[in-house]
């Protein structure tokens, strides 16, 4: 069954800090290539292959072929998360006798390929799409490539066999990362071939230069581009490629090596180091901290919802934030599932829907149809009982399910049985009812609380801030555990939406920073946030690094 997004968020969230559990503990293997892969492997795994971890060779499952071997401990994460064998087994990474070898082996369950020879991947996946059409089986094969291998002369051969025969059941994605073992594929064999002289940053950040996708295009294959880290994308052209008939289909996703992770991002140097037993958890806790900004469309130009939700996508965001409001539970009314439904087909960001109605109970599925990808009801407005038949039935259709209180309500004692299953909690700072409200700034304690009391009874989903929310109190939304930001005001009344999100995620960037220096002193002293600071070579993020060290008071 599909997770959806939110589920396979958490899970790739989880299988990120599985890679750099097991390869700390190693010692050694390869954490970069394994973390620029994370979403494409958790969208596979977790919500678009069909395959039963309790009975890793039944023959009606899809096949994933890592063909980019080096990343085992990424595939091996996304395994153990998705159920194929306990997430303690991470810790026997490269150990003699393990199943979990520094290259996948098939004594692991549910690995397909003795991959980590390069460039053999594909051949092979050609050979079981082929042997699936013999067998009539509707068996797709799933290819995870990386982007320096296909200096092999081999991809090719078999890129134009798998042409040839028309093997529509074949996919590759790419894990376009732009690094490869010794630099940046860009140097050491061109594949976006731009110009002489073209800089590594520059035909990286400048799409006109791409020319990846064209050489599988010219090789008979349907391509499709992404970001390899929205999952909402990745999963969407995995969708496309099902659907196409005729031809194997490249999805060319583009990705960070060592993303997740500053000081490993974009760095050749993290392609095959371990990190070390004493910045491990500063790296944990990294990862435990990235934060999603939702625009709240509310705030924008009511008359034209289809022009704030475009506006929403060129400002880059993580959201699309949809206040509900009936009229009932609030004096207000803004627009009901049918708008929902009509916003949808105008982008793939995830749809977070708030839904300040009476008896959400009653209407909550009419917008799970109309493509929410989370749905958040208000405490005020159920009980326990209706709360958990939203809960089973937004879960069993792989919708996120979200739990909002009011400014002046405490999280529910019955809260805490779903909270190990809960994907949102929204911790309103305003009373609902309109944007552009100020921040009440009792919020900061009470969302602590409700963050502490969430993790005593095992919440793995997101804390929302929503209401008066913007850069100035951003950080310290951040410091009280909030992980997704709306921002009506802040960010949709603003002329400059891109601007006013960058704004955003700059003082959450800031906040995350002091966060882990202020963690690096409480483990290790000034001897372990000296070390942290000295893994992040870029010199901007090493001079706000330093300035938060030194400024932060000390007692
Ligand atoms: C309040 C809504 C919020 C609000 C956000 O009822 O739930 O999402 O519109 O807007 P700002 O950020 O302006 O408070
Ligand atoms: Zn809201």
């Amino acid at each position: 069954m599909a997770a959806g997004y939110s589920r396979t968020r958490r899970a790739v969230r989880r299988a990120r800090k599985l890679v750099i559990k097991a390869t700390t503990l190693a010692g050694s293997g390869h954490p970069g290539g394994s973390l620029s892969m994370a979403e494409i492997v958790g969208t596979l795994l977790f919500g678009h292959m069909r395959h039963d971890p309790s009975n890793p060779l039944w023959d009606g499952r899809d096949r994933l072929v890592l063909s980019k071997g080096h990343a085992a401990p990424g595939l091996y994460s996304s395994l153990a998360v998705a159920g194929y064998f306990e997430e303690s087994e991470i810790a026997t990474l490269r150990m003699l006798g393990s199943r979990l070898q520094g290259h996948p082996d098939l004594k692991c369950p549910g690995v397909e390929f003795c991959g980590g020879s390069l460039g053999i991947g594909l051949s092979f996946s050609v050979g079981l799409a082929l042997a699936a059409r013999i067998d009539s089986a509707d068996t797709r094969v799933y290819t995870v490539m990386g982007d320096g291998e296909t200096d092999e002369g081999q991809v090719w051969e078999a890129a134009m066999s798998a042409a040839k025969y028309g093997l529509d059941g074949l996919t590759v994605i790419m894990d376009r990362n732009f690094v490869q073992q010794d630099s940046y594929t860009e140097e050491v064999m061109p594949l976006d071939a731009g110009p002489a002289g073209t800089r590594v940053a520059d035909s990286r950040a400048d799409a006109s230069l791409w020319r990846t996708g064209q050489r599988w295009r010219a090789f008979g294959w349907n391509v499709i581009e992404v970001d390899g880290h929205r999952i909402e994308q990745v999963a969407d052209a995995l969708a496309r490629a099902a659907a196409t008939r005729g031809a194997p289909t490249a999805i060319v996703a583009r990705t960070v090596k060592g993303n997740g992770v500053e000081h490993m991002a974009d760095n050749p140097a993290w392609h095959g180091k371990a990190p070390s037993p004493a910045i491990a958890p500063l790296v944990a806790e990294e990862l435990d901290s990235h934060v999603m900004v939702a625009p709240s469309i509310i705030a924008g130009d009511m008359a034209d919802l289809a022009g704030e939700v475009r506006r929403c996508e060129a400002a880059g965001a993580d959201y699309v934030h949809l206040d509900v409001m009936d009229g009932e539970f609030v004096p207000a009314t803004t627009f009901g599932a049918s708008k929902v439904a009509e916003l949808r087909p105008l982008t793939l960001l995830p749809f977070d829907v708030h839904l300040m109605i009476a008896e959400p109970v009653r209407r909550f599925r009419e917008y799970a149809e109309a493509g929410a990808d989370i749905v958040t009801v208000h405490a005020e407005a159920c009980g326990e009982a209706e709360f958990g038949e939203v809960h089973d039935s937004l879960r069993g259709a792989g919708v996120g399910v979200g739990l909002a209180i009011n400014p002046g309500t405490d999280l529910p004692g019955w809260a805490a049985r779903f909270a190990p299953t809960l994907d949102q909690v929204i911790v309103m700072s305003v009373e609902p009812g309109r944007s552009g409200q100020a921040y009440i700034e009792a919020t900061h304690e009470k969302a602590r609380s409700v963050r502490d009391a969430l993790a005593r009874a095992g919440f793995g989903g997101d804390i929302e801030a929503d209401g008066g929310v913007n850069a100035s109190n951003a950080g310290a939304c951040f410091d009280d555990g909030a992980r997704v930001l709306v921002g009506g005001g802040a960010i949709m009344a603003r002329d400059d939406a891109r601007a006013a999100v960058a704004e955003i995620s700059a003082a959450v960037r800031h906040a995350r920073r002091a966060a882990i220096i202020a963690r690096a002193r409480g483990l290790g002293g000034d001897e372990l946030v000296s070390s942290w600071i000295a893994l992040h070579e870029d010199a901007g993020t090493r001079a706000e690094l330093e300035a938060i060290a030194s400024g932060e008071g000390r007692p």
